[in-house]
């Protein structure tokens, strides 16, 4: 395992590409994981083919899941709890699951601006339950546009909250010092989640009244400089 490699599960698809090509052309070498390896492949050319000479490979979820010591669920919410437990068993104590997954009332068929209520309160508290002993949690990068990340031409201007338990947070706060004009913020425990997960229903509203389809993003004002 290579400790600068990222694994994105769901890498094949808008929010995943999106923070491949960014992480890619940060210089970490980024694992992409699909259901389908043909098409985690396909992603792969696609990242090399926009940032020449970057480290990535495209595998089977299982096999990228195994490769990283972070491993981003890039699924859509409805399907993030049976992607986690059909690679638990790949993961290793020591490794982190980043959950960005936001549960919008559409995985019922209702609007994308709602939420639906998670028992356990939040899609990362959630997959906390699911994995191994060992292996942390921690959420991050749901207030993010996956339109803004695909563009590496401009900054992506957003704050992203980091949550979950303390060692773990920081270093998934350093990833967002990777991308130009991401800030990552401590956003503590991982309860917190239900927050931040709630704002991306917030922001796509946001996105329809005010027209930016690009996506409007975050900041926090008057956080002193790390
Ligand atoms: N899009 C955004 O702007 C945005 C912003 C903030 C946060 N997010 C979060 O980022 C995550 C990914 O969003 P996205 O827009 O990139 O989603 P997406 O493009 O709809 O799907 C991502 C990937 O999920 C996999 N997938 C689809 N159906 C699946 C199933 N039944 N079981 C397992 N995997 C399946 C597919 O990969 P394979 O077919 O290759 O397996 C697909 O490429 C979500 O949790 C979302 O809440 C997205």
């Amino acid at each position: 395992m290579d400790e600068n490699a990222i694994a994105i599960l769901g890498g094949t698809g808008d929010q995943g590409l999106g923070l491949a090509l960014r992480f890619a052309r940060a210089g970490r070498p980024v694992v992409i994981g699909s259901r389908k390896p043909e098409r985690a492949v396909e992603a792969a050319l696609q990242v090399r083919a926009t940032v020449p000479g970057a480290s990535v490979t495209g595998l089977e979820n299982g096999d990228a899941a195994e490769l990283a010591p972070i491993v981003i669920l890039s699924v859509p919410f409805e399907h993030c709890a049976s992607t986690l437990k059909g690679i638990q068993k790949r993961l290793r104590a020591g490794q982190i699951v980043v959950s960005m997954g936001v549960p919008l009332a559409t995985a019922v068929g209702d609007g994308a601006t709602r939420m639906l209520g998670i028992w356990q309160g939040s899609c990362a508290e959630l997959l906390a339950t699911l994995v191994p002993e060992g292996v942390e949690v921690v959420s991050a990068f749901q207030n993010v546009s996956a339109h803004r990340l695909q563009h590496l031409e401009t900054e992506v201007e957003c704050d992203v909250v980091v949550s979950g338990p303390m060692a773990a947070r920081k270093r998934v706060m350093a990833l967002c010092g990777l991308v130009p004009g991401l800030r990552g913020v401590d956003g503590g425990p991982l309860a917190n989640a239900r927050i931040v997960e709630a704002v991306t229903a917030l922001l796509i509203g946001l996105n329809a009244r005010y027209k930016v389809p690009e996506g409007i993003g975050i900041r926090f004002t008057g956080l002193p400089s790390a």
